[in-house]
């Protein structure tokens, strides 16, 4: 089996288990290190990623990644599929087919499926480069730990 698939296996049994996969992703050093940190996030269980003290991500913090790549299209009085990023309670309020975020669900939101590229087609819209790990990660971060809001 060669890494890439290897890595991909690794990636669906983190999605599976409901593993917010931000630990292995976020490093991007060698090979090695990326792949033992994966291994780990893969065999702790939830309880545990939620006692270590993950960071808690708000939208505040992921907000810039979605002006930059999302807003062009997802804002205004005419935004694609109904679904406004530039805001908490548009993101919230999802599209024309509902909700995109389940809080404390990466893997059974649309969002997330759509910036992996499980759900197609992959945003952003016909971007050829597409959100690095570590932003897809802060993002999925965010809906595990409940999608909060992050203002005062
Ligand atoms: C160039 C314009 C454009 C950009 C940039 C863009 N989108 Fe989209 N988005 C669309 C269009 C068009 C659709 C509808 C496509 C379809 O599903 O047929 C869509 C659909 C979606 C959907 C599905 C909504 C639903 O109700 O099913 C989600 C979620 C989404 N986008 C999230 C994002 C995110 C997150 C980003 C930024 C990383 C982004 N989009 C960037 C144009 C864009």
């Amino acid at each position: 089996m060669n890494t890439r698939l290897r890595r991909s296996l690794l990636f669906m049994c983190a999605l599976a288990v409901g593993m917010p996969a931000a630990t292995g992703f976020g490093l991007k050093t060698t090979p090695l290190p990326f792949f033992a940190g994966q291994l780990s996030a893969v065999q702790s269980s939830p309880s545990q990623v939620a006692q270590s003290g993950k960071e808690m991500v708000s939208y505040a913090d992921v907000a810039s990644i979605f002006s930059r790549s999302c807003d062009k299209c997802h804002s205004g009085s005419k935004p694609a599929q109904g679904l406004r990023t530039d805001s908490y309670p548009g993101i919230m309020a999802g599209g024309w087919n509902g909700p995109v975020v389940v809080p404390g669900n990466p893997a059974k939101s649309e969002l997330v499926r759509r910036i992996r590229g499980t759900s197609t087609p992959r945003m952003p819209f016909k971007s050829p480069v597409w959100l690095s790990e570590t932003e897809m990660a802060r993002i999925e971060q965010w809906i595990q730990t409940g999608a909060p809001d992050g203002k005062p």
